[in-house]
């Protein structure tokens, strides 16, 4: 049964927690993010988990989160950009509400996310390199039952096109 809870993916710089916070107070919900959820548990900064524990560590933090998202219901969540990208993971999400994917041009996102910093998936990496990891993850997003594309729009027409659809999709009051 799905548990009425609309969960954001998306790769990073898409807008999962901006337009996520936006939406669960236009629905009048609470919103929550996987990645506050680790840093609380863990009490320090994704960078400093990275940094000290290595990316491993990180996404098995992760699998940990996924399973404690089986106790929300009613919920905006916004998931970390690689936390979809496993074998199994969407299919967990789908059966803890309605996903939406916030999808974009790969370079678009990429300049936002540099903007905002603090991502050390981004460290290091070429924008071939990091064009390529958003290739890799696509097919796991695509299995979102609503895809936006928020090329060349801002967060509140994000949102208002998030609402239509879930609207239309029964996945909100009208
Ligand atoms: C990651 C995305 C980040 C965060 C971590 C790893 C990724 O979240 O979970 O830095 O692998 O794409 P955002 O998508 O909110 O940037």
């Amino acid at each position: 049964m799905r548990r009425q809870n609309v969960i954001l993916v998306g790769f990073m710089g898409a807008g999962k927690s901006v337009c996520g916070r936006l939406l669960a107070r236009r629905l009048g919900r609470c919103f929550v993010e996987t990645d506050d959820m680790i840093v609380a548990t863990e009490g320090r900064s994704i960078p400093e988990i990275f940094r000290e524990a290595g990316e491993a560590r990180f996404r098995q933090l992760e699998a940990e989160t996924i399973e404690s998202l089986r106790l929300k219901s009613g919920d905006v969540i916004a998931t970390g950009g690689g936390m979809p990208c496993r074998d199994g993971r969407m299919e967990v999400l789908r059966e803890l509400g309605t996903v939406v994917w916030l999808d974009g041009d790969v370079r678009e996102l990429y300049e936002r996310a540099r903007r905002i910093g603090n991502r050390p998936m981004l460290d290091g990496r070429s924008m071939a390199e990091v064009e390529e990891l958003y290739r890799s993850r696509r097919p796991y997003y695509a299995r979102a039952h609503i895809t936006i594309d928020t090329t060349g729009i801002g967060a509140d027409q994000v949102v208002a096109r998030m609402l239509t659809a879930l609207r239309e999709a029964d996945a909100v009051r009208a």
